[in-house]
């Protein structure tokens, strides 16, 4: 049988592990889709950083690798809204399946890409876009679409997580406990957009956007981040039973009459004292974990990894393979339909 080919966009630590993970089990993956994966070519930047990739696949047009007639799904693994904006649109337009990892494009556009997509009749998926192997965003999408949901509520910053983690199990400052996640590998060289929120920021747009059908971008988040954090605020919460997380909540808000029709959705990240007895306390080091309040399924939480290689690359291969699927029997895959009627709420309000 004909293969279905894959274009791979990027190839850092998530990009290098998702060809890992193709190769490794290219039996298993051809035997679930029904057809062999093969990758069609893989862009980067400077091709000669990538010696362990075969060189006949290396590229730096990623333009023309996106549109090439062979290449059936797009993998894109850049990050950063430009260059990847452009390829995942010209994908579109020449009818590509895309998987994405980019929280910050999704976060930034995801209403333009997923109409993009519908225009096309193909998929869009970026199940590791947010809380890396966590499976959340299909969840929401599709299991949980018959239900209301009230809240999410997450730790979706694992290097937050961890620097406030320490910072509890220590007693040590925002300053040495950053310090000590530079060091270990967990903090970027520049922590900003950590540290400052944007990346939960952005990651709770998408999760608002999804758990209430409807269009939240990463500006209509109310952000605060946690370098105001001080070793006081720690030890105060635990002597009165609580622990501080970064927390992103998405919420829906009734209006003061009570009707449903005004409704709107309230998306904010803030460090936040919780009791100790919350199942979100217990979510220590870099890990991740969500919380979801809805009307019929009650509580729910997932919980895993929210960052590295391999975690991350098991979130875009699980997309690979839906979208691969989806590509054999000839049907596109559950769009996203947003409606006007639950609208982010302004900054100011929340
Ligand atoms: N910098 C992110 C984190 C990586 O610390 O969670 C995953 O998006």
């Amino acid at each position: 049988t004909t293969p279905l080919k894959v274009a791979l966009l990027g190839c850092g630590t998530v990009g290098s592990d998702v060809l890992r993970l193709l190769e490794d089990q290219s039996g298993d993956l051809a035997a679930r889709i029904g057809r062999p994966v093969e990758v069609a070519g893989v862009a980067v930047r400077r091709p000669d950083r990538h010696p362990d990739v075969p060189a006949a696949l290396l590229t730096t047009d990623a333009e023309a690798l996106v549109t090439r007639p062979d290449v059936d799904l797009v993998v894109e693994v850049i990050g950063g809204i430009e260059p990847a904006r452009s390829l995942l649109m010209a994908a579109f337009e020449a009818g590509k399946s895309v998987v994405s990892a980019n929280k910050a494009l999704l976060a930034d556009d995801g209403s333009a890409l997923h109409a993009a997509a519908a225009k096309a009749g193909v998929d869009l998926y970026y199940e590791a876009a947010v809380a890396g192997a966590i499976p959340l965003l299909r969840p929401l999408r599709e299991s949980l679409a018959g239900d209301q949901l009230r809240r999410v509520v997450g730790i979706v910053n694992g290097t937050t997580n961890y620097i406030l983690s320490r910072m509890a199990e220590t007693g040590h400052g925002f300053t040495e406990a950053l310090a000590e996640a530079t060091e270990l590998g967990y903090a970027e060289a520049d922590p900003t957009a950590d540290v400052d929120g944007f990346d939960a920021a952005a990651k709770a747009a998408i999760l608002a956007s999804l758990a209430f059908h409807t269009e939240v971008t990463a500006a209509d988040v109310y952000r605060e981040g946690i370098s105001a954090v001080t070793a006081t605020d720690v030890a105060r919460a635990a002597e009165i039973g609580c622990t501080v997380k970064l927390l992103a909540i998405c919420e829906r808000v009734t209006a003061d009459d009570g009707d449903a029709a005004s409704d709107s959705v309230a998306v904010r990240v803030h460090p936040a004292m919780i009791p100790t007895t919350h199942p979100l306390a217990a979510v220590g080091g870099a890990f991740n974990a969500v919380f979801v309040e809805a009307e019929a399924a009650g509580q729910l939480m997932f919980y895993g990894q929210g960052a590295g290689g391999r975690p991350t690359a098991s979130a875009v291969l699980g997309d690979l393979v839906a979208v691969a699927r989806n590509r054999v029997a000839g049907v596109a895959g559950p769009g996203v339909t947003t409606y006007a009627g639950l609208p982010a709420r302004p900054i100011a309000e929340t």
